[in-house]
């Protein structure tokens, strides 16, 4: 492999300039050229490259969003998208792909290795961190912190005006963002598609919280969460059903992709990047780096996208107890 292009693609998340940087000086340390490609597998239909050695690379590690852009590519999904694609990449001498994203970037690999039998590896880069075969995801820790730092505020007033919020948080199908945070910043419940507690059960809950003499309450939302209503009707229901309440709702939304790494997404990235470029280099293919007990791994990426990553059954217990 002389040549290994590098691209970012689906939700953009903190960490993922991180992993760029790490990818770009793996492949200067071990004497491979190293291109950048935009707008993730829209910039390669379109031929949108950039050759990046170490330097271009300065001062991103601390920096949000992903300096290559991203997209969420319709033109990839189809075969002559693909064909356009392998052809500007052939002429380009890039020779094998590092693809930093999450599920449906990895489908993409996948399918693309599959037709042209070209060298692929993941990085899972996700706010969500909804991928089998690794504890993390890029830029997951990160949104826990900005989550975090959001319930408190909404708590500070909460608490003035005796009040239940409703926060509505990101995840997409998965409540590993609402479990984390809300049990980092307190929450009274935490509403999750992998638990569906049932309304009768939340209005309970309520119910004991308020006998038991807390005035105001936060309960977060998982946006994938299958309660039956939105955090809009959660807030219509619970005003008729407990007309003491005076209930708000904040979705955070895209707040939480944004914002400085922290340091553990940070090292994080660091070291997926170089495993990546060193994993193409011994020349293995289809795999995702990741990290499983503190230790880098690889997981082939059909794995990585049809397994299922599980919400730990001991933090839903843990929420329960700790919220009484
Ligand atoms: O996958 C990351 C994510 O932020 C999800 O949490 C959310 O459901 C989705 O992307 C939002 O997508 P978009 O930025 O296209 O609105």
């Amino acid at each position: 492999i002389k040549k290994i292009g590098v691209l970012t693609s689906g939700g953009d998340a903190p960490g993922m300039n991180a992993a760029i940087r790490a990818v770009v000086r793996a492949c200067a340390f071990y004497n491979v050229e190293c291109v950048g490609i935009y707008r993730g597998y829209q910039g390669m239909i379109e031929g949108d490259f950039k050759e990046m050695g170490p330097r271009a690379v300065k001062n991103i590690i601390n920096k949000g969003g992903t300096v290559l852009k991203s997209a969420r590519s319709k033109e990839f999904m189809t075969t002559e998208g693909r064909q356009k694609a392998h052809a500007n990449l052939k002429e380009n001498g890039i020779d094998a792909l590092v693809v930093i994203g999450g599920d449906g970037s990895f489908t993409g690999a996948e399918i693309f290795n599959s037709e042209y039998k070209f060298p692929v590896i993941g990085i899972p880069g996700t706010i969500d961190n909804d991928i089998f075969g690794t504890s993390h995801t890029l830029g997951y820790d990160t949104a826990l912190n900005t989550v975090v730092e959001a319930i408190d505020k909404i708590r500070d007033t909460a608490n003035s005006h005796n009040r239940l919020f409703f926060v509505e948080v990101m995840g997409r199908d998965a409540g590993h963002i609402a479990l984390n945070a809300g049990i980092g910043a307190g929450a009274e419940e935490i509403l999750i598609p992998e638990e569906n507690l049932g309304l009768d059960r939340l209005i309970d809950s309520l119910r004991k919280s308020k006998e038991s003499g807390k005035t105001s309450s936060i309960v977060v939302v998982a946006e994938g969460d299958k309660i039956g209503k939105n955090v809009f009707e959660l807030k219509d229901y619970v005003e008729e059903n407990m007309p003491e309440y005076d209930v708000r709702v904040s979705v955070l939304g895209h707040m939480q992709r944004g914002g400085t790494p922290s340091c553990f997404d940070r090292v994080l990235a660091s070291r997926l990047g170089v495993k990546a470029v060193e994993t193409l280099l011994e020349g293995k293919t289809n795999l995702m780096v990741g990290l499983l007990q503190d230790k880098v791994t690889l997981t082939p990426l059909e794995q990585a996208i049809k397994g299922q990553s599980r919400v730990d059954a001991e933090l839903v217990k843990v929420s329960d107890i700790i919220s009484i």
